[in-house]
């Protein structure tokens, strides 16, 4: 007789996926449930920076593209949403845990987007990592999770073309505008590094996660590879990437780099980065001024299911 706990591991050693019916380890579920909802609520955090400038696109193809984009990303975060809730934990759940600042998102929502070249800035290289990150998790070993992926990295390769492309304009536009594109990638390209996470060596959870094949390859092979896509395209775009050391090392087949500013990613991971009180406010404040929407579907769900007993009284 095989007990749950075989059943369980041998479906992950035959790179079958787990659905929300099968048993699983209670850490495995837990450490979903954070991974999922960590991620559904980076991207509906990460709709506000370029919220920030629908209202000041500089024309109105850029507008609709950039809100589309931000249309998507509130898809990532509901399908994502879903995907955590058939784990046990409740929407509602997920909601107050951000709203009170207890749930954790990506750090790199909480740089300032002072110029329209950060929405370039932002598709090339936060849409970029994340493509990076999340390519993998096609094949992540839960179900759900694995399929959310598919549909999001579809999205995201969209974000990132659209960024490089209001790059590419501004590059060839005048100095000034060149200038701008410059000033946002040496501002977002540190913060899109760390976000692969800290070093292998300081990355304590990264092993379980990769037996349990959710997570595939490591946070600095995934930073790696990250750089190795954007040294070509920064050439083609003409920016320079604002790392002096940044070189291909021939002998160990890596790119050699400085040292990322880890301080820097442990104070915004703790709230303290420059933009981290406003994104919560803005949250909270949205989620009450939506209550009357909640409370209005509520009543119509309400309504609906009283409906046959209406129908059959009348009859
Ligand atoms: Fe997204
Ligand atoms: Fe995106």
């Amino acid at each position: 007789m095989t007990t749950d706990q075989e059943a369980f591991d041998a479906l992950i050693a035959a790179e079958q996926r787990i659905e929300p019916r099968d048993w699983m380890p209670d850490a495995y579920r837990k450490t979903l449930i954070r991974q999922i909802s960590q991620h559904a609520h980076s991207e509906i955090i990460g709709m506000q920076p370029e919220g920030n400038w629908i209202t000041r696109a500089p024309s109105l193809k850029r507008k609709a593209i950039l809100m589309a984009k931000v249309q998507d990303e509130a898809g990532h975060g509901l399908y994502l949403y879903s995907a955590a809730q058939t784990l046990g934990i409740t929407r509602d759940e997920m909601t107050e845990q951000l709203i009170t600042g207890r749930a954790k998102y990506s750090s790199i929502f909480n740089y300032p987007t002072p110029t329209w070249a950060d929405m370039g800035a932002i598709g090339w290289l936060v849409d970029g990592a994340a493509i990076c990150n999340q390519v993998p998790l096609c094949r992540a070993s839960y179900g759900p999770y694995g399929r959310a992926m598919v549909r999001i990295c579809k999205e995201e390769s969209f974000h990132q073309r659209q960024g490089f492309e209001i790059l590419l304009t501004l590059m060839q536009g005048s100095p000034a505008q060149r200038e701008m594109a410059q000033d946002a990638v040496n501002r977002w390209y540190w913060p899109s590094l760390m976000m692969f996470g800290p070093p292998d060596d300081e990355s304590p959870n990264s092993a379980q996660s990769m037996a349990w094949k959710i997570k595939r390859f490591s946070n600095d092979e995934l930073r790696q590879r990250f750089v190795g896509m954007l040294v070509p395209q920064a050439e083609v775009l003409g920016v320079t990437l604002p790392d002096p050391d940044l070189r291909w090392n021939e002998e160990t087949e890596r790119w050699d780099m400085s040292e990322i500013d880890w301080d820097e990613f442990k104070e915004v991971l703790a709230g303290r980065g420059p933009c981290n009180a406003e994104r919560q406010r803005n949250r909270r404040t949205a989620h009450e001024d939506g209550a009357w929407v909640r409370e209005a579907a509520a009543e119509y769900a309400r309504k609906q299911a009283l409906l046959p007993e209406l129908v059959e009284g009348a009859a």
